[in-house]
């Protein structure tokens, strides 16, 4: 059983929970690009959806397999999204963002029903705040977002490329993890800030797989 086996395990356990009709949310990352070969298979079997996708690589592979991608600027409403997470922990709380979707992802997640994370095991974590958090920012802003990292106690390293939205990520590694819903908030209320992979309320569920062995827990 590798890695892998786990992320597809997840994958299809939360894909078995699209129904007809539905608009699917698709998260970004390796975990979900399992959950997207799966939904892609139901759909060649005559499952009828439509998709929004929080990265355009999510969106090429869900469109590669005969998935029907709808722009999310058209959109209101998501139904369930099924997406990925660096770090989980029992009270659903995640860190999001390693690869560099978190800013779309968070607006896709506040637009869903539902919101479900995949993950293998080695996600699991008792506490979340032991990997980097990734923050979304306007290149305008990058010296005073750093400071303001700084401020907060983090280490901060600037990302190479953009992201999907022409912005720069920083990571932010912190020494000791701030108190998550307030940092959160200082990060929501930093100007310049455009989205962050703090993730505390979307969550609504996690499957989450070890040896084969799949958990969900439920908010
Ligand atoms: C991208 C994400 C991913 O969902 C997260 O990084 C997990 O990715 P992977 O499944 O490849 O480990 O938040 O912004």
């Amino acid at each position: 059983m590798t890695q892998d086996d786990d992320k597809r395990a997840a994958a299809e356990a939360a894909v078995a929970e699209v129904q007809p009709d539905m608009l699917v949310g698709l998260g970004t990352g390796s975990t979900v690009r399992f959950a997207i070969e799966a939904l892609g298979r139901r759909v060649a079997d005559g499952l009828r959806v439509t998709a929004v996708a929080t990265s355009l690589d999510s969106a090429a592979r869900a469109a590669a397999l005969g998935i029907v991608v709808r722009d999310f600027a058209e959109v209101a409403r998501v139904d369930l999204t099924i997406d990925g997470a660096d770090e989980v922990d029992d009270r659903l709380w995640a860190i999001k963002g390693a690869g560099g979707a978190m800013l779309r992802e968070k607006i896709v997640a506040a637009a869903s029903t539902r919101m479900v994370v995949i993950a293998d095991a080695s996600k699991r974590v008792t506490a979340i705040g032991g990997v980097k958090l990734p923050v979304e920012v306007l290149p305008f802003a990058r010296g005073y977002v750093t400071d303001r990292l700084a401020m907060l106690d983090a280490t901060v390293t600037v990302r190479d490329g953009v992201t999907d939205n022409c912005n720069i990520v920083l990571d932010a590694r912190f020494a000791a993890f701030p108190d998550a819903p307030a940092l959160a908030g200082a990060l929501d209320a930093t100007p310049g800030v455009l989205g962050h992979g703090l993730f505390l309320d979307q969550v609504d569920a996690t499957y989450v797989a070890d040896r084969g062995i799949v958990t969900r827990l439920e908010r």
